[in-house]
């Protein structure tokens, strides 16, 4: 078993408040009006292997809001070797807009040199889980940081798996001190389509290694989802994301939306739908113990303390624009 020390995220990990992705259809609105949202998430990608308008876009974004690096290529579950080739470029890019943390996905995108530019899902085997955890330590001491792992959706699971998801990357973060990114449109999708409980999936994450929420909209198909990205967040995703925000302290939180854009105010109005979730999440939250000890990662537990609750209002509003 390969145990490594937690990392430190950077202090104000927990405190970004509520942010979207950084999408292109609303660049020029973004430059004309600089609009207030706490901070933005880009796909790494698309700024990896760019340079010119796309780069220079980047540089004055990354000088007003804070940013996060979500990749969908570092295939770490893949059995080819890690590509540090796209790792070099990684790190070069977060040495160039300093990120708040890089983030990608459990998953696999391809064998053998060929990118499926799908994120497959994992078989949860113990062999599978030593072989991540090992990459996950590999590309930490490369990057020189944590990453932060996505539990991706799913429509299928193998017959060989003998973990379920939620202790999979538990696991995970006790062995190698990676974090979480708790994406619960995911997390509801996976569920429904393997009839798992997404509550009781929830409950077994280990809480305080969640550095971040993702919200989406999703397409049921009545015998199963579709996660699209292309749609408002539903009524049972928001629900549980009231649950995996107290559960997280108040992780910062993300809209996705990738599909069938709409207009960036109304991008904003659906995420700031998420202010009265977190104003319900702090009045009900259930100090339960979470599974991971880790003397590194702040909790603002002030919010927990009886007093404190009647604040409430003022505390969501610092989470958004602290
Ligand atoms: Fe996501």
């Amino acid at each position: 078993m390969n145990l490594n020390p937690p990392r430190p995220l950077q202090a104000d990990w927990l405190k970004l408040g509520l942010g979207l992705g950084l999408r292109h259809v609303h660049i020029d609105y973004i430059f004309r009006h600089w609009p207030k949202v706490d901070w933005f998430e880009i796909i790494s990608e698309n700024f990896m292997f760019s340079a010119g308008r796309p780069r220079h876009v980047l540089r004055q974004v990354a000088e007003r809001y804070p940013l996060v690096m979500h990749g969908v290529s570092l295939s770490i579950g893949s059995a080819d070797p890690l590509d540090f080739t796209y790792l070099q470029s990684l790190k070069a890019l977060a040495a160039e807009i300093q990120p708040q943390w890089i983030s990608d996905h459990l998953c696999w995108t391809g064998v053998l040199g060929n990118n499926t530019h799908d994120l497959l899902p994992m078989p949860l085997t113990d062999e599978a889980l030593q072989h991540v955890a090992r990459r996950i330590n590999t590309v930490q001491d490369f990057l020189e940081r944590p990453l932060v792992l996505e539990n991706p959706s799913t429509y299928l699971s193998y017959a060989q798996s003998t973990w379920q998801e939620a202790p999979f990357l538990a696991e995970l973060v006790q062995r190698t001190g990676c974090r979480l990114l708790l994406d619960v449109n995911n997390c509801y999708v996976s569920c429904f389509n393997a009839g798992l409980d997404p509550v009781q999936y929830l409950q077994a994450l280990p809480h305080n290694a969640i550095a971040q929420i993702h919200l989406a909209g999703h397409q049921h198909c009545g015998t199963h989802i579709i996660d699209t990205h292309d749609r408002a967040v539903a009524p049972p995703v928001w629900q549980l994301f009231q649950q995996a925000w107290a559960l997280s302290a108040g992780a910062a939180t993300l809209l996705e939306w990738d599909a069938n854009i709409p207009p960036f105010e109304d991008c904003l109005a659906e995420l700031h739908k998420a202010r009265d979730y977190m104003q319900a999440a702090a009045f009900t939250f259930d100090p339960a113990p979470t599974a991971v000890e880790d003397e590194a990662v702040s909790t603002p537990l002030d919010f927990l303390v009886a007093p404190m609750m009647v604040e409430t209002a003022s505390q969501v509003s610092t989470l958004e624009h602290g």
